[in-house]
């Protein structure tokens, strides 16, 4: 592809609070068991942050690691980007807290929502960002606190998700591949499949309405399961399509981690064999926003990720939002960070 900077990924890291909702804990709290949800859905324990814990904590934890990764200073940030669908509050936006707690006086800083698929969202508009040569340096974080939004006496619910934050910085380059391309989309018919109803202007939160519990993640998973398998499968073969690359050519799948079913299902309409997908959702549940940058995090310091592999990262989320991006990997791994 003609353009005049390459984005590559230049820093990464992780965080999730220390605290963990094993499944057992889960087993106190509604009418379910560790059978039933590892069979379902894989996870097996997730973390859950402090009531003094804010998205943007997460956030400035894990930008800090990745910036010491890429070995730049927060001065040297052009700009920051948030997904997330938690943030602290309406405004200032979650990346404009971040800017503020790190020190990266100048860059400009926002966030985007499209909930699990969000940080895709978020490296597209950071790539061009980069490619157009606006930027130098971006600091994209996916970050989302889930136990904020979610209903812990709704079983079918309460399983699934966790706490987070991944980020990685994406510099200019005019050696590497880096991103290759991304592909998105959203449908917005099917946006009741998945939503949280209440808490916004539509279905203000009162007194009258909190023990509706409308402002807590609404799902019909069955259809979200089917949507999310044909969404993200469409989504990945478009790309490669678009870009000319082959699925044996792909050395890890790095999907979102919302459900290992859903997972391998995709991988294998996708011809992927499983030693080429990564999983790590059995510890963390679906970090929505945050689960891509954790689990490349993850594959990076156990030394999966390898420079010159090509990566391709899949996301599904409410909205509906979906994409699908690909990726020249090209982090050497360092054994002392
Ligand atoms: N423990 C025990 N039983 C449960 C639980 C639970 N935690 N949750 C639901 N059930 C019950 C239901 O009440 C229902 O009971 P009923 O038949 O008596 O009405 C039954 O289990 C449903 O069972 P299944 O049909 O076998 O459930 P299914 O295989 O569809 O699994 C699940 C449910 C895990 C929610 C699945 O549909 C799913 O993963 N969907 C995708 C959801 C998702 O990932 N959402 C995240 C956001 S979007 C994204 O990130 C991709």
């Amino acid at each position: 592809m003609n353009r005049e900077y390459n984005a590559k990924i230049s820093g990464i890291g992780s965080c999730v609070p220390d605290h963990i909702i094993t499944n057992h804990d889960l087993e106190q709290l509604v009418d379910t068991n560790d059978e039933w949800i590892q069979s379902r859905t894989g996870i097996r324990e997730r973390r859950k942050a402090d009531s003094t814990q804010a998205t943007s904590d997460l956030a400035t934890e894990a930008a800090k690691i990745a910036l010491r990764s890429a070995g730049i200073s927060p001065e040297d940030l052009d700009a920051i980007v948030v997904a997330t669908t938690t943030p602290d509050m309406a405004f200032p936006s979650t990346a404009c807290i971040v800017q503020k707690n790190i020190g990266a006086h100048h860059a400009f800083a926002y966030d985007v929502s499209a909930a699990c698929a969000g940080f895709l969202f978020a490296l597209s508009n950071a790539t061009q960002h980069i490619q157009s040569g606006m930027c130098r340096h971006v600091l994209l974080i996916g970050a989302d606190k889930m136990s904020h939004i979610t209903d812990f006496q709704d079983r079918n619910t309460c399983v699934l998700f966790g706490d987070g934050a991944g980020a990685i910085v994406l510099s200019n380059s005019d050696d590497g591949e880096g991103v290759i391309q991304t592909e998105l989309g959203s449908d917005g018919r099917h946006g009741d499949i998945l939503s949280v109803p209440a808490g916004g202007t539509r279905q203000p939160l009162t007194a009258e309405t909190l023990p509706l519990r409308k402002h807590y993640i609404d799902m019909n998973g069955s259809e979200v399961f089917k949507m999310a398998v044909r969404a993200m499968e469409n989504s990945a073969r478009l790309l490669l399509e678009k870009t000319g690359y082959h699925i044996d050519q792909i050395d890890w799948l790095v999907p979102h981690q919302a459900n290992k079913r859903i997972i391998d299902t995709l991988g294998k309409k996708m011809g992927l064999p499983n030693e080429r997908v990564f999983i790590n959702l059995q510890h963390y549940g679906n970090m929505s926003a945050a689960s891509i940058p954790v689990a490349l995090d993850e594959a990076y310091r156990s030394h999966l990720l390898k420079p010159d592999q090509l990566i391709l990262m899949v996301a599904f989320g409410g909205g509906l939002t979906w994409g699908s991006s690909l990726l020249r990997w090209t982090m050497k791994s360092q054994n002392n960070e």
